[in-house]
């Protein structure tokens, strides 16, 4: 795992961007997973307009869903696909088998996770996994007590999440139950990256950093993935001594 600080939002956005970019340009086929939430906006902010500007291919990537509020229609600017759509699904003119989302409206969410855990293994495996993380220490749904060895599954939101998630929608929603890829998926990708910007994650970054690496804290496991960056800006750095500085 190595740990880069960055002065300011806009910086660490533009070297996330970077990393996706090098990856693609690695591996034009690749298979990304990449979160929804605020953290990561400028990055595809920053991402879209390379991509237009320097000629970077997408064409070829496949992308699939991290995770999604059940019982939240894909088109509710709240969602996270409705998200991934408007920033960086249609700036980068996606084709449709491109992309692979959960159905969080759909009756059989086990079948869902099954499909979603097929076409995953049928492409290889994730190359790239960009994750936010919650104010709990949750990466994706995988909240707190989440199992290490799992794949894609539905679960039970914590009230952290259920409360802080309604930052993403207009109206006053009903958020219990949540549908996302698992640790399982994370420990196998070939190259995580987890970001966190804002002094509100400092405390959250601090325990991921610095406490005993355990599902209890999500997002702990990152530490123990072969090839992982945790990303940085010096708010959320706030409370982490002796990290070098990017
Ligand atoms: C949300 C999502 C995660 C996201 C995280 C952080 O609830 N389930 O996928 O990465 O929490 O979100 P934000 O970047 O808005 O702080």
């Amino acid at each position: 795992m190595k740990v880069n600080v960055y002065p300011d939002y806009e910086t660490l956005s533009q070297n996330v961007a970077d990393e996706i970019i090098r990856c693609v340009r690695n591996k034009p086929d690749a298979v990304l997973c990449l979160a929804a939430g605020d953290t990561p906006r400028l990055t595809y902010e920053t991402l879209t307009a390379r991509a237009t500007k320097e000629g970077i291919d997408f064409s070829h990537c496949t992308f699939v869903g991290l995770d999604e509020w059940v019982g939240v229609p894909l088109d509710n600017e709240g969602s996270c696909s409705w998200f991934l759509q408007r920033h960086i699904f249609t700036p980068l003119s996606l084709s449709r088998s491109q992309i692979h989302l959960f159905d969080a409206m759909a009756s059989d969410l086990e079948n869902e996770c099954n499909k979603m855990n097929e076409i995953i293994s049928g492409k290889g495996g994730i190359d790239l996994m960009l994750v936010g993380i919650g104010m709990n220490g949750h990466i994706g749904f995988n909240e707190p007590g989440a199992l290490i060895d799992s794949y894609a599954h539905v679960i039970d939101l914590d009230n952290t999440t259920r409360t802080v998630g309604q930052k993403y929608f207009r109206q006053q929603m009903s958020l219990t139950r949540g549908i996302t890829l698992g640790l399982k998926h994370l420990m196998e990708a070939r190259q995580v990256i987890l970001i966190a910007s804002g002094e509100r994650k400092a405390e959250i970054i601090k325990h991921t950093l610095r406490g005993p690496v355990t599902t209890k804290v999500p997002a702990t496991v990152v530490r123990n993935h072969p090839n992982s960056m945790i990303m940085l800006d010096e708010a959320a750095a706030r409370w982490v001594k002796g990290l070098t500085r990017g």
